[in-house]
């Protein structure tokens, strides 16, 4: 009988080879918070991702059981789970890409900005052990509200000296997600060809579809239409934590949409060209310090950010009507990081 120790030496050699084979260079994720409603879905995304050899589920609690669980899908990717603050560093320790699902989602008649007050302190703590044990990392802040736990961990990171802000990235892309979506039924146009850019931040109006970027372009959505297609994608997360009726927000599409950001990433970090996702990150694009919008991947992380593009006078409103909001979140998140 072989020993754990043996067995697990046995799947490194077979990952490392797998890897190699395919002319790819080996890839550890890390999820933080891998046992949550968005943790579990998106861990199994993510062993399903041909690119991740190494994947590292870490939670509070609950990770063995969902570590032991993934790891029986027969792909390449190792899979161990960590449990406790004291396997964080470990579960950290060599990861190309941090995937931040942790923390308390919303319930009915809550603003992510209701769940501040807990997830700021979260978020901290994990961005902590980063800065100390895999400080080149790319990090996906999923954990909301995004519009304040990007500064916060920006902030962290510049204090712990390890700041790069083309490697830190507000997860938006479950808004472009719901945009394409929303649009490709509205304009009956197949949904798989649709892109929409999303752009702004992640919480009710300072989320901006720019549906008059979107293509395939049509001719049969009117004005009423569009400004329908716009709230629907601002209060997408709200329609789905009132249909849960309490039992949190949205995880299996939070899932998908985090597995396909965490997915560019990584093709972008293997030097596969024009990867380009929306995301919130450190930006010159406004007048606002983070913002999303239209972001090249590359070796590096963020390679380019891309402008906002001709806006129609719609979207010129949206955009001048979300900064304010967009501002106090984001000076909200810094003043903790500092008072903290
Ligand atoms: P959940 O409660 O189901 O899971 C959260 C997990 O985080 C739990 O397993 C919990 O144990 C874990 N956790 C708590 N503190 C932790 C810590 N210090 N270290 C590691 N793990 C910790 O919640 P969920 O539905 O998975 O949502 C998670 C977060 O994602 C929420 O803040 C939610 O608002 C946010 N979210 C963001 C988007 C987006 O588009 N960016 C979409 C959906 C949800
Ligand atoms: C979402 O957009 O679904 C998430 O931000 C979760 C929420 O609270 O709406």
């Amino acid at each position: 009988l072989r020993s754990a120790s043996q067995l697990v030496r046995r799947s490194r050699r077979d990952y490392s080879s797998a890897a190699a084979a395919a002319g790819q260079p080996e890839r550890k994720v890390a999820i933080l918070g891998a046992a949550g409603g968005i943790g579990q879905p998106l861990a199994l995304l993510m062993k399903l991702n041909p690119l991740v050899s190494s994947l590292s589920l870490y939670d509070i609690a609950g990770t063995p059981g969902v570590a032991a669980d993934v790891s029986h899908i027969n792909s390449p990717a190792l899979v161990k789970g960590f449990v406790g603050e004291e396997q964080l560093g470990e579960a950290l320790e060599g990861s190309d890409v941090v995937i931040i699902p942790a923390g308390v989602p919303r319930k009915p008649g809550m603003t992510r900005d209701d769940l501040f007050n807990i997830n700021a302190g979260i978020v901290k703590g994990l961005c902590t052990a980063i800065s100390k044990y895999c400080p080149n990392a790319l990090v996906n802040m999923i954990s909301n509200p995004v519009n304040s736990t990007v500064p916060i961990a920006a902030e962290v990171f510049k204090k712990a000296g390890t700041y790069d802000e083309k490697k830190l990235f507000g997860v938006t892309t479950l808004d472009v997600v719901r945009a394409k979506t929303f649009y490709a039924g509205k304009a009956s146009v197949p949904v798989t060809e649709v892109n929409v850019p999303v752009v702004g931040g992640h919480a009710g109006i300072t989320i901006l579809p720019l549906f008059s970027q979107a293509t395939p372009a049509t001719n049969a959505l009117s004005h009423e239409d569009i400004k329908a297609l716009t709230k629907r994608t601002q209060d997408g997360g709200t329609e789905v934590v009132e249909a849960k009726a309490g039992k949190g927000s949205a995880t299996l599409s939070m899932a998908y949409a985090g597995a396909v950001f965490a997915d560019a990433c990584l093709k972008g970090l293997n030097g596969v060209p024009d990867v380009v996702e929306c995301s919130f990150v450190q930006s010159t694009v406004t007048e606002l310090p983070f913002f999303a919008s239209k972001v090249r991947l590359g070796k590096n992380g963020v390679e380019e950010v891309h402008g906002l593009g001709q806006l129609s006078e719609f979207e010129k409103g949206g955009l001048e009507n979300l900064k304010g909001e967009l501002k106090s979140s984001i000076e909200k998140g810094i003043k903790f990081a500092h008072a903290n």
